[in-house]
Parts: structure tokens; C-alpha cells; sequence
């Protein structure tokens, strides 16, 4: 019998100074939902709630030895993986988890909210040949979801289709999240061989969005890595994020980061700060 799950989710990101997004994002929101995150950084990027000005790319030797050392030694129930920046980094993490075998929650960040590329068009075909095939759950937006497809996704109809096409190229399921299409309501769509479910709600009018997309993959990896079932991770993770949009403490001049702590101030409701 294997032993059960410990909640323990290695996070392979970028770094994002601003605490918004990337890597801290990630960190905050397995913690505070009860998981252990360790990390393999891959980039740091400099970087606030008004944009990044500057990137330092890790070697992915340096990205990989920090893998191992976590997965020799403390282990982890899931691998999340988030900016990858270029292909042969994309590579070396897709010979990780082919090595490994552990459940990967594969967010395919392609561009920061402020428009900045975060990883190289050379990498896309190497996301869909490599690392695609090893999601156990695969979450892009959507422009993310067009890149990867070629569709075109600007509703949640073609969210479904494209989602369809991605189970086609091989991800074990896919979360197509909804924050880019158009609508007073907000859908994301969880896609698996099985079936579909959405989750709905309507769209937090708010500049303070910074990260969404890592924490709700974040949140979905400590879920897993806590022995829940995909639909009962995602649905928590949306929650969460919801809450957490809710309750940003309003903090910068640009896209805000939300509040990840939320959960460990259950009484307060709303803002935080103006
Ligand atoms: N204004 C909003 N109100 C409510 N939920 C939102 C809002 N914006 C995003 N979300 C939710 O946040 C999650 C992330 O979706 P989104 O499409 O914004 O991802 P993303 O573009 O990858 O984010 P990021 O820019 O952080 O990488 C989804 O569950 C989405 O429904
Ligand atoms: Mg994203």
C-alpha cells in the first residue's frame, strides 16, 4: 500500500518580487491551505504591481538540481510548475516528471498581466510535445488556451472546444479558466475524459487580479497533494481565489495582489485596506 498523501507540492516558478504572483503566490496559497510548498526557482524577475523590468534566467541545470535535492530528500505528493521561460527549461522539466511519475499540475504561463512574455514562442511546441502529455491537470487562460490550440478562444463555447483539442494533445484534464472572456459572469471550465463541470461567479469589478492564475493553480496543487479528488480541489481552489480577489488589501498602483491569507482572518469581510 502506498502512503497517503502529505500535502507536500514542489512548486517549479519564477520568482515575482511584487509577493503577488509567481512562486510567492504559490507559497502563500499552499501554505495557508495546508500543504507543504518546497520550490525550484527558474527565473527572478523584477517586478511589481505595475509590470516586470527585468528577468535573470536560472540554467536549467541549476533549476533541476534544486528539483532534486527537494524530491530526493523531502519528496512531494505533486509537482507544480509555473513560468518556465524557454524551451530547453520546458525540456529538462518534462525529463523530470518523466523520471519521477508524480502528479503535475501544469499552469502554462505564457505572458504576465501586464503584457510581458514569459516564455519564448520557440518553447510552445515544446510545452505541447513535452510537457503537455504529463498534466495531470493543465490550466491555461485563454489567450493560453488559443496559443496552444490554434483556435481561436474568445467565448466560453470555444473555451470548451479548445479544452476538448488539449485532452486530444494528450493533458490528463484541463481547467480552462475564463478570466479573459468578455462577461459580467465568469465561467472556468474543468474538462476531464469523464465529463465537464463549470464554476461560476460573477466578475469582481477590481484592478487587483495580479496572480490570480498561479494561486488558483496553486490551490488546486495543495488540494491533490492532499488526497482530494480533482473536482473537489478545484472547486475549493475557486473558491479561495474568489475570496481572495475579494479581500485584496489594495496594494500598488497597477494590478494589485490579492489577499492569500484570508483564511487565517475569518471574521474580517471585505477590503483589508483602502
Ligand atoms: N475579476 C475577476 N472576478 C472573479 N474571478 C476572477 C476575476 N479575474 C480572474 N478570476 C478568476 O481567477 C482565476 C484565474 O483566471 P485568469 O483567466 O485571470 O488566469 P490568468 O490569466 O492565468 O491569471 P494570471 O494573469 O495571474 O496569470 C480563474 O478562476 C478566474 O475565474
Ligand atoms: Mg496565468
Amino acid at each position: 500500500m502506498s502512503a497517503p498523501p502529505r500535502g507536500r507540492v514542489l512548486v517549479i516558478a519564477g520568482s515575482d518580487s511584487g509577493g503577488g504572483a509567481g512562486l510567492q503566490a504559490d507559497i502563500k496559497a499552499i501554505t495557508v491551505l495546508g500543504g507543504f510548498a518546497a520550490t525550484a526557482v527558474t527565473a527572478i524577475t523584477v517586478q511589481n504591481t505595475l509590470g516586470v523590468s527585468g528577468v535573470l534566467a536560472l540554467s536549467p541545470d541549476l533549476i533541476e538540481a534544486q528539483a532534486r535535492a527537494v524530491l530526493d530528500d523531502i519528496g512531494a505528493d505533486v509537482i507544480k510548475t509555473g513560468m518556465l521561460g524557454d524551451a530547453a527549461t520546458v525540456a529538462r522539466v518534462a525529463d523530470l516528471l518523466d523520471a519521477w511519475r508524480i502528479p503535475a499540475v501544469i499552469d502554462p504561463v505564457m505572458v504576465a498581466k501586464g503584457g510581458q512574455a514569459l516564455l519564448a514562442d520557440t518553447a510552445v511546441e515544446t510545452l505541447i510535445t513535452r510537457l503537455l502529455p504529463r498534466a495531470t491537470l493543465l490550466t491555461p487562460n485563454a489567450p493560453e488556451a488559443a496559443a496552444l490550440t490554434g483556435l481561436s478562444v474568445e467565448t466560453t463555447d470555444d473555451l470548451r472546444r479548445a479544452g476538448h483539442a488539449l485532452l486530444e494533445l494528450g493533458a490528463g484534464a484541463v481547467l480552462m479558466k475564463g478570466g479573459h472572456i468578455a462577461g459580467d459572469r465568469l465561467v472556468d471550465l474543468l474538462i476531464t475524459p469523464q465529463g465537464e463541470t463549470a464554476f461560476e461567479g460573477p466578475r469582481i469589478e477590481t484592478r487587483h487580479t495580479h496572480g490570480t492564475g498561479c494561486t488558483l493553480a496553486s490551490a488546486v496543487a495543495a488540494g491533490l497533494a492532499l488526497g482530494r479528488p480533482l473536482g473537489t480541489a478545484v472547486a475549493d481552489a475557486h473558491a479561495y481565489v474568489a475570496q481572495a480577489i475579494r479581500r485584496a488589501p489594495g496594494l500598488g498602483a497597477g494590478h494589485g495582489p490579492l489577499d492569500h491569507g484570508w483564511p487565517l482572518r475569518p471574521g474580517l469581510d471585505g477590503p483589508r485596506l483602502k
